[in-house]
């Protein structure tokens, strides 16, 4: 079957919305990279089951905020699967918040605050689907969704499956789940304290101060790099020089180290070269071997080592 045909099948199944060769760039806080075969907006668990039966031997791929990924410039030769509005609701619970895998973290962070609730300030700040956001376990200052998830469901799109799991079900680690790799999380439960919501803004708004003061405007997709184990990446990028070293139109920001501001005449594989140029820098200087944090979708030629 062709993407064409697939998208065709998928039409008559699915509520969402359906394009064929449509552009990914806009739906990354990079802004770069190409086309995938098809894009799916899911509005339902079934437009999701949809795409599980009829995908064939079509590579898929989940995106949400897509604020860590980069794109290839010759794009996804795939299905790119993302959460429509319907995924965007939320619900007050009797310990916390019921959110949808589309709810923005930022979003949800204000509303703890207009519920009058603390343990999600740290969200405020993280450009991320609470989806996204599950998967990955997402932080700041210390705090990760596994401090304050209690259960999410997933819907494993390889092969329909749904599963409900609780948080200890997770295999949470520092920027690290064991969630399958084609499972997309639908919705979930945060547990959160009682406290004055007046109180709860104030210190988001002192998150969201810090990181404007500490990290860089543009089109970035955050930290390059996870931190290695009692270190931080960007302190290394920095003591390796790497601070405003460019790749065609792509910049290590001269703000902090890890992040990389694309530029914009910036391409995907600028992107991908200066990764590569930064690696190399702290493998040298340092003989320490960086982990990307951010994910590659599509081609992306080979790296020695
Ligand atoms: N540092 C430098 N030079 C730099 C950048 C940082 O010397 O160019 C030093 C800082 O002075 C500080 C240390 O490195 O002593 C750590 O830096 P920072 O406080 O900025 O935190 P980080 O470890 O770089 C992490 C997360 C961020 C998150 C912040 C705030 C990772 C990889 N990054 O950054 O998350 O916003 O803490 O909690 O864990 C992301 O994951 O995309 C992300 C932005």
């Amino acid at each position: 079957m062709t993407a064409r045909d697939i998208a065709d099948a998928l039409r008559v199944r699915v509520t969402g919305r359906v394009e064929v060769d449509a552009p990914l760039a806009p739906l990354t806080t990079f802004r770069v990279g190409g086309p995938a075969d098809v894009i799916i907006e899911a509005e339902s668990e079934d437009d999701l089951r949809a795409v599980a039966d009829l995908h064939g031997d079509m590579p898929i791929a989940i995106v949400g905020r897509g604020s860590n990924l980069l794109v290839s410039d010759d794009g996804f030769r795939g299905i790119a699967v993302r959460l429509g509005r319907s995924f965007r609701d939320h619900e007050r619970t009797d310990r916390g918040l019921q959110l949808g895998g589309a709810v923005q973290l930022p979003a949800a962070a204000r509303l703890t605050s207009r519920y009058g609730l603390t343990g999600f300030e740290f969200a405020a700040e993280i450009p991320a689907t609470f989806g996204g956001a599950v998967r990955m376990n997402a932080g700041a200052h210390g705090r990760c969704i596994a401090d304050v998830l209690s259960w999410a469901s997933a819907i494993d799109l390889a092969t329909g499956e749904s599963r409900t799991l609780d948080v200890d079900d997770f295999g949470y680690a520092y920027r690290h789940s064991e969630l399958r790799p084609m499972d997309v999380v639908t919705r979930g439960e945060i547990v959160l304290e009682d406290d004055d919501g007046k109180e709860v803004g104030r210190r988001i708004a002192a998150f969201l101060r810090w990181r404007r003061e500490n990290q860089p405007p543009g089109r970035s997709a955050g930290s390059v790099f996870k931190n290695p184990p009692d270190d931080s990446a960007g302190r290394l990028l920095d003591a390796a020089g790497m601070k405003g070293a460019r790749a065609g139109g792509a910049e290590v920001s001269e703000v902090h180290a890890n992040f990389i501001v694309a530029n914009p005449d910036a391409t995907a594989s600028d992107v991908w070269t200066l990764i590569g140029r930064m690696r190399s820098a702290v493998r040298e200087k340092a003989g320490v071997d960086l982990e990307p944090e951010v994910l590659f979708l599509g081609a992306f030629p080979e790296v020695e080592g």
